[in-house]
């Protein structure tokens, strides 16, 4: 008999053999050390629990006004902190903006505005894995371009590879992750004008997905992509990350982009929107009250990123060391390079059983070679000098 299932995704998706292993030492109470948790609800941070709690709590959310960009007031209070955050001047407009529950959602509706079934996106590679999902789910292809390094002066984007796949047609956004998750890595000045003639040749829309865009680490200056309107251009972000807050549910699209086409694409959005109304009243009505925790919050979790990355490099680095920490501008992650004394697999499964340490390794990510690990630098800072020495212990022993 036929079996009723869409083929959007190559389900059923079974666990490998990481999560199998760290799944059978976790039954038999071994405990394990995360050195890739990126839930910023797990890692120790203070913060003001009562405060970020009262405002979720106001009468206002007894009411519901059903809005598909979300409520007016809150749209106001991010536009105006947007426009601020971007260096005060011409504010952002609060009707170009639209509340959804996660950017994750976000770039679902952003699928469905631009792209038919069959249709492509180009998606940064290394990137993400959520990727494969949020377009599968939409029945695009996502269709990757390169990232290419070079140490020590960091990730460029592979500007030849974006070109060809636009040339190969079909291509109705490139996305771009700024800076990109793992490989921490902004959009430069020069990418972004060749990027921005590419995008307007092709006729392809711009996702700018800048949730990690507050936590520099080692970049210099950096830019958003917020009102870009040379061409069509959407600019993701959320209280994840800019808050840590990603159990609120709440994220949001700013759109610009040349006047017509804008137009258009906010009537559009707006009936995709008004399909779903995903944004809860108590988190949009809470979001004034929020946004001014943002700089408190950003500084002290960028010295957190930065202490970090210093005790990584100090632990890995220096010498003839075998090991090497990959240039890291912004976000949440560092990648290091390994030894290559086996596969990745099997080094991240010598590191869980032996030293019960959870990394994910580079193929997570599509890295081109071997071996690469993912570390999250938003670990509480004991814990993570505790996992770099683990870490380190494993190679000097296979190294002895
Ligand atoms: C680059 C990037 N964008 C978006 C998200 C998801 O954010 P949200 O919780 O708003 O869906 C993540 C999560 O790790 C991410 O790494």
């Amino acid at each position: 008999m036929r079996r009723p299932f869409s083929a959007r995704l190559p389900w059923p998706n079974p666990p490998n053999s990481l999560s199998l292993e760290a799944a059978r030492l976790k039954a038999a109470s071994v405990p394990l050390l995360n050195f890739v948790e990126s839930n910023p609800t797990r890692v120790g941070l203070e913060r003001e629990g009562e405060s970020l709690l009262a405002a979720l709590s106001t009468r206002a959310s007894l009411d519901y006004s059903p809005n598909p960009r979300g409520l007016a007031s809150s749209r106001e209070a991010l536009a105006a902190f947007l426009s601020e955050r971007s260096g005060g001047g011409v504010g952002f407009p609060p009707e170009k903006l639209f509340f959804s529950a996660s950017t994750s959602e976000a770039y679902g509706w952003l699928f469905k505005l631009l792209a038919d079934p069959g249709d492509a996106v180009l998606v940064p590679k290394p990137g993400y894995p959520l990727f494969d999902f949020l377009t599968g789910l939409e029945a695009v292809e996502a269709r990757s371009y390169r990232l290419s390094y070079a140490h020590p002066s960091g990730w460029r984007i592979d500007l030849d590879s974006l070109e060809e796949g636009l040339a190969r047609g079909g291509v109705r956004a490139i996305v771009l992750i700024n800076p990109n998750n793992p490989t921490g890595s902004y959009v430069g000045e020069e990418e972004r004008r060749r990027i921005l003639a590419l995008a307007s040749r092709y006729g392809a829309a711009l996702i700018v997905d800048e949730v990690f865009l507050g936590f520099r680490v080692e970049a210099g200056t950096t830019a958003s992509f917020l009102g870009e309107d040379a061409v069509l251009c959407f600019v993701l972000d959320g209280l994840s990350k800019l808050l840590g807050l990603p159990q609120m549910k709440l994220g949001w699209i700013a759109a610009s982009g040349p006047a017509d086409l804008l137009e258009e694409a906010l009537g559009r959005l707006e009936i995709i929107a008004d399909s779903y109304l995903s944004a809860g009243s108590p988190v949009m009505n809470a979001l004034p009250g929020w946004l001014p925790l943002v700089p408190g919050f950003q500084t002290a979790l960028n010295l957190r990123l930065g202490a970090n990355l210093a005790a990584l490099r100090a632990g890995l680095e220096g010498g003839d060391s075998p090991h090497r920490v990959l240039r890291c501008e912004g976000g949440w992650t560092a990648l290091v390079e390994a030894p290559r004394l086996a596969s990745e697999e099997e080094l991240a499964l010598g590191l869980l059983r032996e030293k019960s340490l959870i990394l994910h390794p580079g193929y997570y990510f599509d890295m081109e070679r071997e071996a690469f690990f993912a570390t999250s630098l938003i670990l509480e800072p004991r814990l993570f000098r505790e996992a770099v020495e683990r870490y380190r212990g494993f190679f000097d022993a296979l190294l002895a």
